[in-house]
Parts: structure tokens; sequence; C-alpha cells
């Protein structure tokens, strides 16, 4: 989360360690998930402008992380908050995420954000379509992770295992 802020990512802001009792204390952040603000926006054809921010913010945040070597790892419309007053993103959950530069680790990324799209907000319209023209606008890398993401879609996340 640390590295995603350093990046220029927006996370809850990490306050205390405890290395007896592993506990991490974060910064609770007031404001809505992505997931829930999709499902209304979806339920009752809501404000479009909003939809096309938040898929905005989404793609420029995925391509910061990635060109900065970081896979977040689950990302999910749950693990996306909106900081209440503002109509700013926040990246939550970290627990799976891991450092890589292969094209491979942030095609899968964007593969996991694309099906879990697919299957909680397919009334939103094409929003992975909005999220990777900010990806590609974003992210110096976007022609090899592209051309992997286009593999990934025809084989599904996991690698054929052979032998
Ligand atoms: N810093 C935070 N500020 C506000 N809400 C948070 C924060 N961190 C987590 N949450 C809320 O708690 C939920 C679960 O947190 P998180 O995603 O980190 O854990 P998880 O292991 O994925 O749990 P779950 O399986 O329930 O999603 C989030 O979806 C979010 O609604
Ligand atoms: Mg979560």
């Amino acid at each position: 989360m640390t590295k995603a802020r350093r990046l220029g990512v927006s996370t809850p802001v990490l306050y205390a360690v405890d290395p007896i009792l592993y506990t991490l204390t974060f910064e609770y952040v007031e404001g809505c998930s992505v997931k829930d603000i999709l499902l209304e926006i979806g339920s009752n054809d809501g404000d479009s402008k909003q939809l096309s921010d938040i898929a905005m913010q989404i793609g420029v945040a995925i391509g910061k992380l990635h060109d900065g070597g970081l896979i977040h790892g689950d990302l999910t419309t749950s693990n996306m908050l909106i900081r209440n007053g503002t109509n700013d993103l926040v990246l939550i959950d970290f627990g799976l995420s891991f450092t890589s530069t292969i094209p491979e680790d942030k095609a899968v990324d964007l593969y996991v954000l694309e099906r879990a799209l697919l299957s909680m907000h397919s009334s939103c319209g094409n929003l992975m379509e909005l999220i990777l023209a900010s990806y590609r606008k974003t992210s110096k890398q976007w022609s090899s992770t592209s051309n992997k993401l286009a593999q990934v879609r025809q084989r599904g996340r996991k690698r054929t295992m052979v032998g």
C-alpha cells in the first residue's frame, strides 16, 4: 500500500504496525465502494459522467501501479472506494499484491478486473473499454501488456499446464 502511494495512487494511510499483535492500523476512508456506486448507476440508468470519471481514475491508478512494477492481485470493485465529499478513487485490499514487471502478471491483473466487471456490472455498458482507454494513456508499457491481455483472454487466467 505504501509503495502504491509512492507511485501516486491513493490508498488509506498506514498508521501503525504492531509486530507483537501482528496488526496493521489503517486510516478509515469514509465513503462508498465503487461496487455500490456502479450497482446504483446500473440500476437506474444513472450518471454516465460519474461512471466515465470513475473508469478514467481506475485506468490511471492501475497504469501507475503497473508501470511502477506493482500488481494489485485482486482488482474488483469491492476493493475500490470513493472518498466522501470528493470523487476520488482509493484502492484497498493489497493482501494479494506483489511486485512484478512481467507483462503476463499485468495482463492477468487486468483480466481479473474484466471478468469481475462482466459478472457484477454488465448493466454499466463497456466499462472495461473506458478503463483500458485511460490505462493506455497512462502506461508506457501499454503495447506489451495489451498483447498479453489478448492472449490471456483466449486462454483464461491460468497458464496451460503441459507435462
Ligand atoms: N481503510 C478502509 N477504510 C474504509 N473501509 C475499508 C477500509 N479497508 C477496508 N474497508 C472495507 O472493508 C471491506 C473488506 O476489506 P478488504 O477488502 O481489505 O478485506 P477482504 O479480505 O477483501 O474482505 P472481504 O472478503 O470482505 O472483501 C472493504 O470492501 C471495504 O468496504
Ligand atoms: Mg476486499
